[in-house]
Protein backbone atom coordinates (compact mmCIF):
# COMPACT_ATOMS: atom_id res chain seq x y z
CA UNK A 1 0.00 0.00 0.00
CA UNK A 2 1.30 3.56 -0.81
CA UNK A 3 1.71 5.81 2.39
CA UNK A 4 1.00 9.35 1.50
CA UNK A 5 3.26 11.39 3.30
CA UNK A 6 1.73 14.06 5.73
CA UNK A 7 2.30 17.58 6.89
CA UNK A 8 0.01 20.06 9.42
CA UNK A 9 -0.48 22.98 9.21
CA UNK A 10 -2.70 24.12 12.66
CA UNK A 11 -1.92 21.54 14.58
CA UNK A 12 -2.93 22.19 18.46
CA UNK A 13 -6.36 22.56 17.80
CA UNK A 14 -8.98 19.50 15.82
CA UNK A 15 -5.68 17.96 14.27
CA UNK A 16 -4.71 17.12 17.57
CA UNK A 17 -7.95 16.33 19.15
CA UNK A 18 -9.38 14.13 16.08
CA UNK A 19 -7.38 14.76 12.50
CA UNK A 20 -4.12 13.63 13.59
CA UNK A 21 -5.36 10.41 15.65
CA UNK A 22 -7.43 9.57 12.57
CA UNK A 23 -4.59 9.88 10.63
CA UNK A 24 -2.68 7.44 12.74
CA UNK A 25 -5.09 5.20 11.86
CA UNK A 26 -6.04 5.33 8.35
CA UNK A 27 -4.00 2.83 5.91
CA UNK A 28 -2.33 4.93 3.60
CA UNK A 29 -1.13 8.00 5.42
CA UNK A 30 2.14 8.89 7.50
CA UNK A 31 2.53 12.01 9.52
CA UNK A 32 6.06 13.47 8.33
CA UNK A 33 6.24 17.12 10.32
CA UNK A 34 3.93 19.40 12.01
CA UNK A 35 3.91 22.95 12.36
CA UNK A 36 1.57 25.22 14.77
CA UNK A 37 2.37 29.32 15.38
CA UNK A 38 2.67 28.08 19.11
CA UNK A 39 5.70 25.79 19.05
CA UNK A 40 4.93 24.71 22.27
CA UNK A 41 2.31 22.96 20.78
CA UNK A 42 3.92 22.00 17.32
CA UNK A 43 6.81 19.88 19.89
CA UNK A 44 3.90 18.87 22.10
CA UNK A 45 1.98 16.96 19.02
CA UNK A 46 4.91 15.94 17.39
CA UNK A 47 6.18 14.23 20.44
CA UNK A 48 2.37 12.73 21.08
CA UNK A 49 2.54 11.10 17.41
CA UNK A 50 6.14 10.63 16.44
CA UNK A 51 6.50 13.01 13.94
CA UNK A 52 9.96 13.45 13.07
CA UNK A 53 9.90 17.45 12.75
CA UNK A 54 8.39 20.43 14.37
CA UNK A 55 7.69 23.94 12.88
CA UNK A 56 6.41 27.14 14.16
CA UNK A 57 6.22 28.50 10.05
CA UNK A 58 4.87 26.99 7.16
CA UNK A 59 7.94 28.05 4.92
CA UNK A 60 9.76 25.13 6.88
CA UNK A 61 7.42 22.23 6.56
CA UNK A 62 6.69 23.07 2.95
CA UNK A 63 10.02 23.21 1.81
CA UNK A 64 10.76 19.34 3.30
CA UNK A 65 11.00 17.34 0.04
CA UNK A 66 9.25 14.18 1.78
CA UNK A 67 5.72 15.90 2.15
CA UNK A 68 3.52 14.74 -0.53
CA UNK A 69 -0.08 16.57 1.12
CA UNK A 70 -0.96 18.91 3.85
CA UNK A 71 -3.45 19.26 5.76
CA UNK A 72 -4.97 22.79 7.11
CA UNK A 73 -6.27 23.75 10.36
CA UNK A 74 -5.25 26.75 11.13
CA UNK A 75 -7.70 30.06 12.14
CA UNK A 76 -9.81 30.49 9.05
CA UNK A 77 -8.00 34.06 8.17
CA UNK A 78 -5.06 31.73 7.62
CA UNK A 79 -6.23 29.54 5.20
CA UNK A 80 -5.61 32.00 2.10
CA UNK A 81 -2.28 32.44 2.50
CA UNK A 82 -1.58 29.14 3.85
CA UNK A 83 -3.27 27.48 0.59
CA UNK A 84 -0.96 30.17 -1.51
CA UNK A 85 2.22 28.98 0.07
CA UNK A 86 1.63 25.16 -0.04
CA UNK A 87 0.23 25.38 -3.92
CA UNK A 88 3.26 27.00 -4.69
CA UNK A 89 5.25 24.39 -3.07
CA UNK A 90 3.51 21.53 -5.01
CA UNK A 91 1.88 20.03 -1.94
CA UNK A 92 -1.63 18.57 -2.41
CA UNK A 93 -4.08 19.96 0.09
CA UNK A 94 -6.45 19.15 2.73
CA UNK A 95 -8.43 22.23 3.97
CA UNK A 96 -10.72 22.41 6.87
CA UNK A 97 -13.93 24.03 6.46
CA UNK A 98 -14.87 26.86 6.31
CA UNK A 99 -12.82 27.48 3.01
CA UNK A 100 -12.23 30.77 3.43
CA UNK A 101 -13.11 34.11 5.29
CA UNK A 102 -15.71 34.68 1.93
CA UNK A 103 -16.83 33.00 -0.93
CA UNK A 104 -14.45 35.12 -3.00
CA UNK A 105 -11.62 33.68 -0.59
CA UNK A 106 -12.87 30.50 -1.22
CA UNK A 107 -13.13 30.85 -5.40
CA UNK A 108 -9.74 32.50 -5.06
CA UNK A 109 -8.22 29.24 -2.79
CA UNK A 110 -9.52 27.16 -5.63
CA UNK A 111 -8.22 28.88 -8.41
CA UNK A 112 -4.54 29.23 -6.36
CA UNK A 113 -4.83 25.12 -6.55
CA UNK A 114 -5.91 24.72 -10.00
CA UNK A 115 -3.46 27.14 -11.24
CA UNK A 116 -0.41 24.98 -9.36
CA UNK A 117 -1.75 21.49 -10.05
CA UNK A 118 -2.35 20.51 -6.87
CA UNK A 119 -5.53 18.64 -5.37
CA UNK A 120 -7.60 20.47 -2.95
CA UNK A 121 -10.47 18.45 -0.28
CA UNK A 122 -12.45 20.04 2.07
CA UNK A 123 -12.87 18.96 5.68
CA UNK A 124 -16.59 18.45 5.78
CA UNK A 125 -16.02 15.15 7.42
CA UNK A 126 -19.46 14.76 8.66
CA UNK A 127 -20.45 13.36 5.40
CA UNK A 128 -17.92 10.31 6.36
CA UNK A 129 -20.45 9.43 9.28
CA UNK A 130 -22.09 5.40 8.07
CA UNK A 131 -25.53 6.71 9.46
CA UNK A 132 -24.91 9.66 7.06
CA UNK A 133 -23.79 7.78 4.31
CA UNK A 134 -26.97 5.19 5.42
CA UNK A 135 -29.41 7.93 5.31
CA UNK A 136 -28.05 8.97 2.00
CA UNK A 137 -29.01 5.60 0.71
CA UNK A 138 -31.82 5.49 1.90
CA UNK A 139 -33.19 9.04 0.68
CA UNK A 140 -31.68 8.92 -2.63
CA UNK A 141 -33.60 5.27 -3.06
CA UNK A 142 -36.79 7.23 -2.92
CA UNK A 143 -38.22 5.04 0.86
CA UNK A 144 -39.06 8.09 2.30
CA UNK A 145 -40.65 9.47 -0.70
CA UNK A 146 -40.04 13.24 -2.09
CA UNK A 147 -38.43 15.13 0.84
CA UNK A 148 -40.22 18.08 1.62
CA UNK A 149 -38.80 18.84 5.15
CA UNK A 150 -35.72 18.87 6.91
CA UNK A 151 -33.77 20.06 10.22
CA UNK A 152 -30.11 19.92 11.38
CA UNK A 153 -28.84 21.42 14.59
CA UNK A 154 -25.54 21.85 15.74
CA UNK A 155 -24.96 24.18 18.94
CA UNK A 156 -22.09 24.30 21.70
CA UNK A 157 -21.72 26.52 24.66
CA UNK A 158 -18.74 28.89 23.57
CA UNK A 159 -18.43 32.22 26.26
CA UNK A 160 -16.28 34.87 25.39
CA UNK A 161 -13.05 34.26 25.70
CA UNK A 162 -10.47 37.45 25.00
CA UNK A 163 -8.07 37.39 21.93
CA UNK A 164 -10.29 34.63 20.51
CA UNK A 165 -9.97 34.23 16.64
CA UNK A 166 -13.55 32.24 16.28
CA UNK A 167 -15.33 35.49 18.33
CA UNK A 168 -14.48 37.55 15.45
CA UNK A 169 -15.88 37.44 12.18
CA UNK A 170 -12.87 38.93 10.44
CA UNK A 171 -10.82 36.48 11.30
CA UNK A 172 -13.51 33.50 11.18
CA UNK A 173 -15.68 34.70 8.68
CA UNK A 174 -18.40 34.17 11.08
CA UNK A 175 -19.75 32.83 13.98
CA UNK A 176 -22.44 29.47 15.00
CA UNK A 177 -23.47 29.50 11.63
CA UNK A 178 -20.34 29.65 9.63
CA UNK A 179 -18.43 27.85 11.92
CA UNK A 180 -21.58 24.99 12.66
CA UNK A 181 -24.24 25.89 10.77
CA UNK A 182 -22.06 25.42 8.12
CA UNK A 183 -21.87 21.29 8.40
CA UNK A 184 -25.79 21.10 8.95
CA UNK A 185 -25.89 23.04 5.36
CA UNK A 186 -23.30 20.81 3.61
CA UNK A 187 -24.80 17.52 5.02
CA UNK A 188 -28.41 18.05 4.34
CA UNK A 189 -27.63 18.99 0.54
CA UNK A 190 -25.17 15.86 0.46
CA UNK A 191 -27.77 13.75 2.35
CA UNK A 192 -30.70 14.55 -0.13
CA UNK A 193 -28.62 15.47 -3.12
CA UNK A 194 -30.77 18.39 -3.07
CA UNK A 195 -29.47 21.66 -3.61
CA UNK A 196 -30.49 25.23 -1.70
CA UNK A 197 -31.74 27.62 -4.02
CA UNK A 198 -33.41 30.38 -1.77
CA UNK A 199 -32.59 31.71 1.81
CA UNK A 200 -33.53 33.88 5.11
CA UNK A 201 -32.20 33.58 8.27
CA UNK A 202 -32.04 35.64 11.43
CA UNK A 203 -28.22 35.68 13.15
CA UNK A 204 -27.33 38.16 15.96
CA UNK A 205 -24.87 38.04 19.10
CA UNK A 206 -27.54 37.94 21.88
CA UNK A 207 -26.23 36.56 24.79
CA UNK A 208 -22.17 36.98 24.70
CA UNK A 209 -21.47 40.37 22.80
CA UNK A 210 -18.38 39.53 20.78
CA UNK A 211 -18.27 40.22 17.35
CA UNK A 212 -19.65 37.18 15.78
CA UNK A 213 -23.02 35.37 15.84
CA UNK A 214 -23.88 33.22 18.96
CA UNK A 215 -27.46 32.67 17.74
CA UNK A 216 -28.28 31.79 14.61
CA UNK A 217 -30.95 30.04 12.49
CA UNK A 218 -31.31 29.76 8.44
CA UNK A 219 -34.42 28.65 6.21
CA UNK A 220 -33.85 27.31 2.80
CA UNK A 221 -36.01 26.62 0.15
CA UNK A 222 -34.62 23.52 -2.08
CA UNK A 223 -34.77 23.05 -5.89
CA UNK A 224 -37.94 20.91 -5.00
CA UNK A 225 -39.47 22.97 -3.04
CA UNK A 226 -38.20 21.31 0.32
CA UNK A 227 -38.27 23.46 3.49
CA UNK A 228 -35.47 22.93 5.41
CA UNK A 229 -34.51 24.76 9.29
CA UNK A 230 -30.66 24.74 9.83
CA UNK A 231 -30.45 26.34 13.81
CA UNK A 232 -26.34 27.02 15.26
CA UNK A 233 -25.73 28.16 18.58
CA UNK A 234 -22.87 29.22 20.89
CA UNK A 235 -25.05 29.88 23.37
CA UNK A 236 -26.65 26.45 24.23
CA UNK A 237 -25.04 24.50 27.19
CA UNK A 238 -23.52 21.44 25.69
CA UNK A 239 -25.60 19.05 27.76
CA UNK A 240 -28.84 20.60 26.85
CA UNK A 241 -28.39 20.46 23.18
CA UNK A 242 -29.44 17.13 21.04
CA UNK A 243 -28.34 18.02 17.50
CA UNK A 244 -31.11 16.36 16.38
CA UNK A 245 -31.02 15.87 12.15
CA UNK A 246 -34.30 15.28 10.58
CA UNK A 247 -35.62 14.34 6.62
CA UNK A 248 -39.20 14.01 6.25
CA UNK A 249 -40.52 12.77 2.77
CA UNK A 250 -43.92 11.48 1.67
CA UNK A 251 -43.45 8.10 2.75
CA UNK A 252 -41.48 8.54 5.90
CA UNK A 253 -38.74 9.73 8.01
CA UNK A 254 -35.43 9.44 9.57
CA UNK A 255 -35.04 11.17 12.89
CA UNK A 256 -31.26 11.44 14.40
CA UNK A 257 -30.28 11.90 17.78
CA UNK A 258 -26.39 13.21 18.07
CA UNK A 259 -24.41 11.92 15.05
CA UNK A 260 -23.42 15.74 14.08
CA UNK A 261 -20.68 15.45 15.86
CA UNK A 262 -17.17 14.62 16.16
CA UNK A 263 -17.61 11.15 16.79
CA UNK A 264 -19.03 8.83 14.72
CA UNK A 265 -22.22 7.52 17.11
CA UNK A 266 -25.40 9.11 17.49
CA UNK A 267 -28.81 7.63 17.60
CA UNK A 268 -31.53 7.12 14.01
CA UNK A 269 -34.58 6.32 13.72
CA UNK A 270 -36.17 5.19 10.46
CA UNK A 271 -39.55 5.54 9.75
CA UNK A 272 -41.73 4.18 6.58
CA UNK A 273 -45.10 4.74 6.43
CA UNK A 274 -48.07 2.36 5.16
CA UNK A 275 -48.77 3.97 2.17
CA UNK A 276 -51.69 1.77 1.42
CA UNK A 277 -53.69 4.17 3.90
CA UNK A 278 -55.52 7.09 3.13
CA UNK A 279 -55.84 10.14 5.07
CA UNK A 280 -56.22 9.86 8.87
CA UNK A 281 -59.01 11.69 10.01
CA UNK A 282 -58.73 10.83 13.46
CA UNK A 283 -54.85 11.44 13.32
CA UNK A 284 -54.01 8.07 14.62
CA UNK A 285 -50.57 7.68 13.21
CA UNK A 286 -50.86 4.13 12.25
CA UNK A 287 -47.62 3.42 10.75
CA UNK A 288 -44.93 0.51 10.92
CA UNK A 289 -43.33 2.29 13.78
CA UNK A 290 -39.74 3.22 13.98
CA UNK A 291 -37.01 0.62 13.08
CA UNK A 292 -33.53 1.60 14.41
CA UNK A 293 -30.59 2.26 12.45
CA UNK A 294 -28.03 -0.42 12.18
CA UNK A 295 -24.56 0.12 10.45
CA UNK A 296 -20.95 0.16 11.59
CA UNK A 297 -19.66 2.90 13.18
CA UNK A 298 -15.93 3.71 12.29
CA UNK A 299 -13.54 7.10 12.54
CA UNK A 300 -15.25 9.46 10.34
CA UNK A 301 -11.31 11.74 10.03
CA UNK A 302 -9.60 8.30 9.47
CA UNK A 303 -12.47 7.86 6.40
CA UNK A 304 -11.52 11.59 5.69
CA UNK A 305 -7.51 11.10 5.17
CA UNK A 306 -8.39 7.34 3.53
CA UNK A 307 -10.73 8.86 0.95
CA UNK A 308 -8.15 12.60 0.14
CA UNK A 309 -5.02 10.17 -0.23
CA UNK A 310 -7.25 7.82 -2.48
CA UNK A 311 -8.10 10.58 -4.50
CA UNK A 312 -4.87 11.82 -4.44
CA UNK A 313 -3.31 8.50 -5.86
CA UNK A 314 -6.20 8.30 -8.66
CA UNK A 315 -8.07 5.55 -6.83
CA UNK A 316 -11.56 5.65 -6.36
CA UNK A 317 -12.69 7.96 -3.45
CA UNK A 318 -15.20 10.36 -2.12
CA UNK A 319 -14.01 14.17 -1.12
CA UNK A 320 -15.55 17.12 -0.48
CA UNK A 321 -15.39 19.05 -3.39
CA UNK A 322 -14.18 22.69 -3.64
CA UNK A 323 -17.37 23.47 -5.58
CA UNK A 324 -20.05 21.99 -2.94
CA UNK A 325 -17.46 23.93 0.31
CA UNK A 326 -18.10 27.35 -2.06
CA UNK A 327 -21.68 26.63 -2.10
CA UNK A 328 -22.12 26.09 1.09
CA UNK A 329 -20.32 29.85 1.89
CA UNK A 330 -22.41 31.57 -0.49
CA UNK A 331 -25.34 29.57 1.55
CA UNK A 332 -23.91 31.19 4.68
CA UNK A 333 -22.70 34.68 3.55
CA UNK A 334 -26.42 35.23 1.68
CA UNK A 335 -27.61 34.26 4.86
CA UNK A 336 -25.29 37.27 6.77
CA UNK A 337 -26.47 39.43 4.49
CA UNK A 338 -30.24 38.17 4.74
CA UNK A 339 -30.22 38.68 8.57
CA UNK A 340 -29.46 42.39 7.91
CA UNK A 341 -31.75 42.77 4.90
CA UNK A 342 -34.41 40.82 5.99
CA UNK A 343 -35.05 39.67 2.58
CA UNK A 344 -35.56 36.60 1.45
CA UNK A 345 -32.94 35.54 -0.76
CA UNK A 346 -32.26 33.86 -4.41
CA UNK A 347 -28.67 32.34 -4.21
N1 LIG B 1 -14.09 19.36 10.87
C1 LIG B 1 -14.06 19.48 12.18
O1 LIG B 1 -14.38 18.56 12.92
C2 LIG B 1 -13.58 20.76 12.79
C3 LIG B 1 -13.71 20.96 14.16
C4 LIG B 1 -13.17 22.11 14.72
C5 LIG B 1 -12.55 23.05 13.91
N2 LIG B 1 -12.50 22.85 12.57
C6 LIG B 1 -11.85 23.83 11.69
O2 LIG B 1 -10.43 23.70 11.87
C7 LIG B 1 -9.82 24.99 11.81
C8 LIG B 1 -9.10 25.24 13.14
O3 LIG B 1 -10.04 25.22 14.18
P1 LIG B 1 -9.62 24.76 15.66
O4 LIG B 1 -10.89 24.50 16.39
O5 LIG B 1 -8.61 23.69 15.60
O6 LIG B 1 -8.96 26.09 16.20
P2 LIG B 1 -8.06 26.25 17.50
O7 LIG B 1 -8.00 27.70 17.79
O8 LIG B 1 -8.49 25.30 18.56
O9 LIG B 1 -6.62 25.72 17.01
C9 LIG B 1 -5.97 26.34 15.96
C10 LIG B 1 -4.50 26.04 16.04
O10 LIG B 1 -3.85 26.80 15.02
C11 LIG B 1 -2.75 27.46 15.60
N3 LIG B 1 -2.47 28.66 14.80
C12 LIG B 1 -2.85 29.95 15.00
N4 LIG B 1 -2.38 30.72 14.01
C13 LIG B 1 -1.71 29.90 13.16
C14 LIG B 1 -1.01 30.09 11.95
N5 LIG B 1 -0.89 31.30 11.38
N6 LIG B 1 -0.45 29.02 11.38
C15 LIG B 1 -0.53 27.79 11.93
N7 LIG B 1 -1.17 27.55 13.08
C16 LIG B 1 -1.76 28.60 13.67
C17 LIG B 1 -3.09 27.74 17.03
O11 LIG B 1 -1.91 27.91 17.82
C18 LIG B 1 -3.86 26.48 17.39
O12 LIG B 1 -3.00 25.45 17.83
C19 LIG B 1 -10.93 25.97 11.47
O13 LIG B 1 -11.01 26.09 10.08
C20 LIG B 1 -12.17 25.28 12.02
O14 LIG B 1 -13.37 25.69 11.41
C21 LIG B 1 -12.99 21.73 12.00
Amino acid sequence: MTKLRWGVIGAGGIADRRTIPGMMLADNAELIAVMDANKEAAERVKEKYGALAAYDNEADLLARDDIDVVYIASPVFCHKPQVAAAAAAKKHILLEKPMGLTVADSEEIYEMCKKAGVKLGIGFMMRYHAYHQKMKEIIQSGQIGEIVSCRGQLTCWYPKMEGNWRQDKTKSGGGAMMDMGIHCIDLIQYITGLKAEKVFAFADNGTFGYNADDSSAVLMQMENGAKVFVDANFNIPDIAAKCFLEFYGTKGSILANGTISQVEGGTVEVIIADDSLGYDAAQNRVDNGPVKMEAELGNMYQKEIENFGKYILGEEAEIVSPEDAIFNQKIVETAYGVAETGVCTKL
